[in-house]
């Protein structure tokens, strides 16, 4: 396709290629992240995901060795040759990634039935996995032992190998399955882990994509798309973290949220009229249940218009959020982007004045119809658009709404799909639909995020369900509607693994399942799960039995309150982890794999993670189980949470596992910084910190920083937070000093209590004054002088 190499040339951080039939760029943005790109659509790169690209500063060497382009970094020979081919290897010389050299021999799928057509076919169904040509691809070798991980929210286990998957935004309302290869979001980011090397492939291309990881032939696996240019970023590891971290430098970091945000969330469709959502938001206060959001569905809306909210069901919608707000609540609110086509109704009348509505290639505006009935789309790709959306979001603050939910943004569309050649403007560079499809959510969540950072000064919460690479930078996701089956339970933890992994650092999925019917027994489980999972709603559909905490028996309330409360008290080490995300790219919620990848036998674990760094847990996900094996990873001892036990890493062991029990272990060496439980944020002041230390093994240190704010603004970017930093250092056999220090003060007061205690040994904590505590039990000791130094006995 591309033929010989003629000739090259370095323009800074660029290497210009030219081939006989086509032509080609290198980047080097970084010594271990490299850009390769031709154009084999369009010259101009206009990347919806990578828009601030790092300032590349690195010092590279290129060459011609024997007909080959060289290209050297400080971590990477990269080597390309006839038909941009491309060889990459370490500094060592060992092969990281090799594109593949021979022909693509796809499987041949037997089995057509007696018309010559396969039986799925032949029954009239669509064939799942069917690509259409594609323009663009690349072949690399498949060496046998890879993991692959990434490309967001796909069905199927956590590793990635054997799948095929297709990047096409998909609202599918049928139970989500393994063999579903679409969903709501298109994250062609993938992931291969060979040996002790991982690396990263960012196919940065927004029309109908595919990645094969060995389906097809098990000598290759494949990406390529429909249409646009050959253009993806390689992301050398080694680890899995330097990866994470790679590609999030690309496409942007998860924002602190506001710490709300994680707390416990409530959502149906649909808490109308009002008097109902304030039933709800009573009987959480009444149960002492912790709740900090509460969502309204489409039917707070008149009539499905966006913007509106019915004014018989919702009087006085103000004051009613005010009331709910006094209490503690937050409400978040839907927005659709399908607005109504209705002579004077004030949005659609703008719109369509202004011409910011899709159109079809005749330049009418697209009709198709959602909620509202007949509806017309914003075309968000166009910044007047955005803004014009984005300065709509004030009728939602104005009323006091704390966040938006971007649902239905694939788009969906009730009369079949779009069709490809639906016009878009893509900001002066005008394309169709089949080039912005996989966009559309990203952008307007880009909007909602704008409009709430111009026109309020907290930080703001937008939730979407349709996204693109570098959505992370504007918005939390969900997984869509899955249903209330063990299953997906099941499914979910290697979903939020694996967007994890993608760059959505804060994520969720509908706690207790949106469709279906839920259960006493799957709610109690789900929570066990939930309260680890930073985006912590609870969700269900119309009609679907109700699956509040308290909806079932006494049992599954006090388990349901067990696990939120749990949450509450970890409130603080939460928030460090998404802050340390903000800076290193690195998700909450952890497969095993990206802590320990030394340990081989983590790779394909789907059902347990990690929550930050030292939490391992271990859930139940199968009906009637009451004990469950559980894998330690290889590399640390691991204290059981609720019985103080220590056991060694790299075993399974059995643990029983009663229903109101989620297995949990903390790593040995670790400093947990905790909460006393609170009804919501803001309930009490921040005056108490719990320590939970988990002493190292002898001779060695444990550390943690810990981060505060005001929760809300952007203060913390100006200085405007405390830290903290906790050390436990080794004092002789047997003896330990603790030093706890606020080493940044920018945030009112503070602490002024701390409670230290001592998790898997008992220990006796004794205080400046002398004072003991029997081992195993808390200590408290004022905080005034915001250093304290304890010796721990144990
Ligand atoms: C979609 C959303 C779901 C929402 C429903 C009604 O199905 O995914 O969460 O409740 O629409 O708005």
């Amino acid at each position: 396709m591309f033929g010989n190499l003629q000739k090259f040339e370095q323009t800074g951080h660029t290497v210009r290629l030219t081939f006989e039939q086509n032509r080609a760029e290198v980047d080097v943005i970084a010594p271990d992240i490299v850009h390769f790109f031709a154009p084999q659509k369009d010259e101009h790169r206009l990347s919806k995901a990578v828009e601030n690209p790092p300032a590349s500063n690195t010092d590279f060497h290129v060459e011609d060795a024997d007909g080959l382009v060289v290209i050297t970094t400080s971590k990477l020979r990269v080597e390309i040759s006839r038909d941009f081919h491309i060889d990459i290897f370490d500094t060592q010389g060992r092969a990281v990634c090799r594109d593949y050299q021979g022909e693509p021999e796809p499987f041949i799928r037997y089995g057509g039935s007696a018309t010559g057509k396969s039986f799925v076919s032949a029954e009239g169904h669509e064939e799942a996995g069917k690509n259409a040509p594609m323009k663009v691809s690349v072949y690399k070798q498949l060496d046998g032992d890879t993991h692959f991980y990434g490309l967001g929210e796909k069905t199927g286990p956590l590793n990635k190998k054997g799948y095929h998957y297709r990047m096409w935004n998909t609202d599918n309302p049928l139970p989500h399955t393994e063999n579903f290869d679409t969903l709501y979001k298109s994250i062609p980011f993938l992931i291969a882990l060979h040996g002790e090397t991982a690396y990263g492939i960012f196919f940065d291309n927004t029309y109908e994509s595919y990645f094969d990881m060995g389906r097809d032939n098990s000598a290759y696996y494949y990406f390529g798309a429909k249409d646009g240019n050959l253009d993806y970023y390689f992301i050398y590891g080694p680890s899995l973290k330097s990866v994470v971290s790679g590609y999030t430098s690309l496409t942007g970091r998860t924002p602190l949220p506001q710490l709300w945000a994680l707390g416990y969330q409530q959502c149906r469709w649909s808490y109308a009229p009002k008097e109902r959502l304030l039933e709800v938001a009573e009987r959480f206060r009444k149960e002492h249940i912790p709740c900090d959001v509460l969502y309204l569905d489409i039917d707070y809306m008149d009539g499905y218009r966006v913007f509106t909210y019915d004014r018989e069901r919702f009087s006085d919608f103000k004051g009613m959020i005010r009331k709910l707000k006094d209490d503690g609540f937050k409400v978040v609110t839907i927005i659709d982007p399908g607005v109504k086509k209705d002579a004077g109704y004030a949005v659609y009348e703008e719109g369509l004045k202004n011409g910011y509505f899709i159109t079809d290639p005749d330049g009418i505006p697209y009709v198709n119809a959602v909620w509202p009935g007949d509806a017309l789309f914003p075309d968000f790709s166009n910044a007047k658009v955005r803004a014009w959306w984005a300065d709509k979001q004030q009728f939602l603050i104005e009323n006091g709404v704390a966040g938006v939910w971007n649902d239905m943004n694939e788009p969906a569309s009730f009369h079949g799909p779009l069709p490809d050649d639906v016009q878009f403007h893509n900001d002066g560079y005008r394309t169709d639909h089949a080039e912005m499809h996989n966009v559309y959510g990203h952008y307007m969540a880009r909007s909602a995020f704008e409009g709430f950072r111009k026109h309020s000064d907290k930080r703001p919460f937008v939730i979407t369900r349709a996204c693109y690479a570098g959505t992370q930078k504007y918005s939390t996701i969900w997984t869509g509607d899955n249903q209330s089956l063990w299953e997906h339970l099941r499914m979910s933890i290697p979903q939020l693994l694996n967007l994890g992994l993608s760059g959505f650092a804060y994520a969720g999925c509908d706690v207790g399942g949106f469709g279906f019917d839920c259960t006493p027994e799957l709610l109690s489980r789900w929570v066990q799960v939930g309260c680890f999972t930073p985006l912590f709603r609870n969700h269900s559909s119309y009609e679907t039995r109700s699956q509040e905490p308290w909806a079932f028996d006494e049992q599954t309330k006090a388990i349901n309150q067990k696990y939120i409360e749990l949450c509450y008290t970890l409130l603080p080490y939460l928030y460090d982890a998404l802050r340390e995300g903000e800076q290193t790219g690195l998700p909450v919620m952890r497969p095993l794999v990206l802590e320990f990848q030394d340990d081989p036998a983590v790779t394909d674990i789907n059902d347990e993670f990690l929550c930050g760094s030292a939490l391992l847990v271990a859930p139940v996900v199968q009906q009637g189980q009451r004990a469950r094996s559980v894998y330690l990873p290889k590399g640390a001892n691991w204290i059981d949470f609720w019985t103080n036990e220590t056991f060694a890493g790299g075993q399974n062991i059995l643990r029983d596992a009663p229903l109101d029990l989620c297995p949990i272990y903390v790593k040995e060496g670790s400093i947990l910084p905790r909460w006393p439980v609170r009804q919501y944020v803001g309930e009490q002041a921040a005056d108490t910190l719990i320590l939970d230390v988990c002493l190292p093994a002898p001779g060695e240190e444990a550390s943690c920083t810990h981060f505060t704010d005001d929760g809300e603004t952007f203060a913390y970017r100006e200085g405007g937070y405390n830290r903290y930093e906790a050390i436990v250092r080794p004092d002789g056999p047997g003896a330990a000093v603790l030093r706890v220090k606020k080493t940044h003060a920018g945030y009112g007061n503070g602490y002024r209590t701390l409670h230290i205690r001592c998790v898997g040994k008992p220990a006796a904590i004794l205080t400046s004054a002398g004072k003991a505590a029997s081992p195993g039990e808390a200590v408290a000791c004022p905080f005034e002088t915001d250093t304290v130094e304890l010796l721990l006995r144990y």
